[in-house]
């Protein structure tokens, strides 16, 4: 192993700390902790796509070598409503939809369990289901814009600039639903002693989690730990509590047992949220040198009945392009649907999938390159809110982009480069996403020989929280890295909010690095003498800061490029090289960062080539529930990526002036390698994932 001990730069590429006990075993997930006793526990998912359940028998469950007992809304704890009612199981007889838990067997065996769940009977009044979404739906609706990036926004007239303008695209596109898919399922081991609830938790946020834990079941949240050590992965699919680690406590308490509950694959789609469909129409209207006079993106997605949920897809577009008249719109259209929620990058994805897609379209119709389109159509300030960018660096993005990649040695014409009968094409999207940071406690301490140990309950999704942490701190306390010890992932420690929306490092390194200050000032003022044994410390809390209304307008910028090779024989798309360049403030960690990027862009790979969903219509459930017919890249579907960055400098952000980079690198991808069989072929497709039976 390389010796990274004397990597102590904020910025340098330290590795990984979890990283050893990770491919040794020795790091623990949340399934992995089996305490002494320990039951084992199998959902059961309602049959019918909505309806009532009218009878629930489980004698013949009961029966069976090994199973301990049978949760239903009959027998279980009645639980103090949550306000995600999402997390109501087994409180009722109401099926929203498919797949919606109606019961919990829990025996001996993870086997006997599972065999029990099968034996459960549950007779329902079925009622006849809706789970098709269509733009004009009779129920759609304007949600209400509770944060700016939902409902409907309005700039001028866009209507009468579109049709008034002398180069218009007027595009319908489709996004289908797509799943989270974490490599670890979700999974909770739960135990109760002496009126304590401790749950291990595969989640993006064990705070929130045991503040939930904490309403449900009217305990003071001193009698909760929620331990989020090592979670693999949850691309919003974890980012706030799932029924399972609701059913695990439930169990655990009414057995008087340990419990553990890990999801199986096949139903992840269903009861962890997923990407809904959106169907998108963008209108741009520009003058013939390409500069936008009008733009209009309205979205229509779904929603469950269960509770609301926005995939806010026009929401990159208020950022993005300059315009003296836009609208965006978005419909959501409450259907009989699993519940969706957030998946990385929820809105910017697929929304900005669709507008590249359509600025490619009229760089073609206006034989503009693609990339001046975009460099002509930059901004200092935010269109929508009009507020100055803290730093937008798209155009250097754009520049180091197209000259790595070799952009402009290109044939602009399609379906000017073939290799037999592979027909080669490249092309560029913009990429943005939002610089959020919230608020968040942290303690720092400082021990007699010299080291130094950060608290905060920020988890580690695989991203290399723990060490950019450390990092962090490093750098505030002004000491070797290797001297400092970050303690991360249970709700035991200061509280600190959810690694999503790509604000973790943000929002926690803000605090670590302001108690790290503190410690810092506290020991300038004892120099020279000896600490006490228990140490030195200090605490930090940056609520007013954090979330303070900022003037400025602040997201991360990037651009992708893309070249596929797209076979014309069997209808096969192979992307044969993928770049990114991004601006997204101080890169805190170069290799975890990379990683970060590289990560997300192949997920795009995904989304652009391999990911769909199906609803059935008479079944009202996703066709698709494993990874063998949810197809997520496979090492021999991606090209070996590129990611770059600018340094970018912004005194608007957090004292580490760093921007999030988890999302960013999904949002370009899909349009650029879009754009790229377009090039290539000749042809427009309007609808995701672009697979063989639609490229021929
Ligand atoms: Mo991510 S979808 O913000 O967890």
């Amino acid at each position: 192993m390389p010796d990274t001990t004397s990597v102590s730069a904020l910025g340098a590429p330290a590795e990984r700390r979890e990283g050893p006990a990770k491919v040794t075993g020795a790091a623990r997930y949340a399934a992995e902790h089996t305490p002494d006793g320990c039951a084992y526990a199998w959902p059961v998912p309602a049959t019918v796509a909505r309806g009532e359940i009218t009878a629930l028998d489980d004698t013949a469950a009961l029966a069976l070598p090994g199973v301990i007992d049978v949760l239903s809304h009959l027998n279980a704890p009645r639980l103090v409503e949550p306000e995600d009612a999402t997390l109501a199981v087994l409180q009722g007889t109401r099926v929203p939809h498919r797949g919606w838990y109606v019961a919990l067997v829990v025996a001996e065996t993870l086997e006997a369990a599972r065999e029990g769940a099968a034996a459960v009977e549950v007779t329902y009044a079925e009622e006849p289901h809706d789970v098709t979404l269509t733009a004009d739906h009779a129920d759609a609706y304007v949600p209400e814009d509770t944060d700016g990036t939902s409902g409907e926004h309005v700039r001028g007239d866009a209507e009468e600039a579109f049709s008034a303008a002398p180069a218009q695209v007027d595009v319908v596109y489709r996004v289908p639903p797509l799943h989270n898919h974490p490599m670890e399922p979700h999974a909770a081991t739960a135990y109760w002693e002496d009126g304590r609830l401790t749950v291990y938790d595969s989640s993006q946020g064990a705070t929130t989690v045991r503040d939930v834990l904490a309403d449900m079941f009217a305990l003071p949240k001193e009698r909760i730990t929620v331990v989020s050590e090592h979670v693999g992965g949850g691309f919003g699919s974890k980012g706030t509590p799932r029924p399972h680690v609701v059913l695990a406590a439930m169990a655990a308490r009414m057995t008087g047992r340990p419990v553990k509950l890990a999801l199986p694959r096949r139903q992840l789609a269903t009861v962890v949220g997923h990407r809904s469909p959106t169907l998108q129409r963008v209108r741009l209207g520009a003058r013939p040198d390409g500069t936008l006079v009008s733009v209009i993106h309205e979205v229509a997605s779904y929603t469950s009945r269960v509770k609301e949920f926005v995939e806010t897809a026009a929401a990159a577009t208020r950022v993005m392009y300059p315009s003296p008249h836009a609208r965006t719109t978005h419909r959501v259209v409450p259907l009989d649907v699993p519940s969706p929620s957030w998946m990385r990058a929820p809105g910017e994805a697929p929304g900005m999938y669709v507008l590249e897609s359509a600025m490619d379209e009229l760089a073609v119709r206006l034989g503009i390159d693609p990339v001046e389109l975009r460099l002509c159509n930059d901004t200092r300030t935010e269109p929508d809110s009009s507020k100055p960018f803290s730093s937008r660096h798209l155009v250097e993005c754009l520049r180091e982009g197209a000259r790595r990649f070799g952009w402009s040695a290109r044939d602009p014409r399609p379906r000017s480069r073939a290799e037999g009968p592979v027909l080669i094409g490249s092309g560029v999207a913009s990429a943005t996403y939002p610089a959020f940071a919230a608020p968040s406690h942290a303690s720092a301490h400082a021990y007699p020989d010299g080291s130094f140990l950060v608290r905060v309950n920020a988890t580690d999704i695989g991203t290399g929280a723990r060490t950019v942490l450390a990092q962090v701190a490093a750098d505030a306390l002004g000491v070797p890295v290797e001297r400092v010890r970050a303690d991360v992932g249970s709700s035991d420690l200061p509280n600190a909010p959810l690694a999503g929306g790509s604000s973790g490092t943000a929002s926690w390194g803000w605090a670590v690095h302001e108690a790290c200050k503190r410690l810092a000032e506290r020991l300038s003022g004892q120099q020279g003498q000896q600490l006490p044994p228990e140490g030195v410390g200090a605490t930090a809390d940056t609520a007013g800061t954090a979330d303070a209304e900022s003037e400025y307008a602040r997201h991360a910028f990037g651009a992708h490029f893309a070249e596929v090779g797209v076979d014309m024989v069997t209808g096969e798309v192979r992307v044969r090289r993928l770049l990114g360049v991004y601006a997204a403030g101080r890169i805190l960690n170069a290799r975890t960062a990379r990683s970060q990027f590289v990560g997300a862009m192949t997920m795009g790979l995904g989304m652009a080539l391999t990911e769909h969903s199906t609803l059935d219509k008479a079944f009202g459930d996703f066709a698709e529930s494993d990874l063998a017919s949810y197809h997520v890249p496979a090492h021999a579907d991606v090209p070996a990526i590129e990611a770059h960055w600018i340094e970018e400098e912004d005194p608007h952000l957090n004292p580490m002036g760093s921007k999030g980079i988890g999302e960013i690198g999904i949002v370009g991808t899909a349009a650029a390698i879009g754009n790229a069989v377009h090039h290539a072929t000749g042809v427009r497709l309007r609808e995701l994932p672009l697979t063989p039976d639609r490229v021929l």
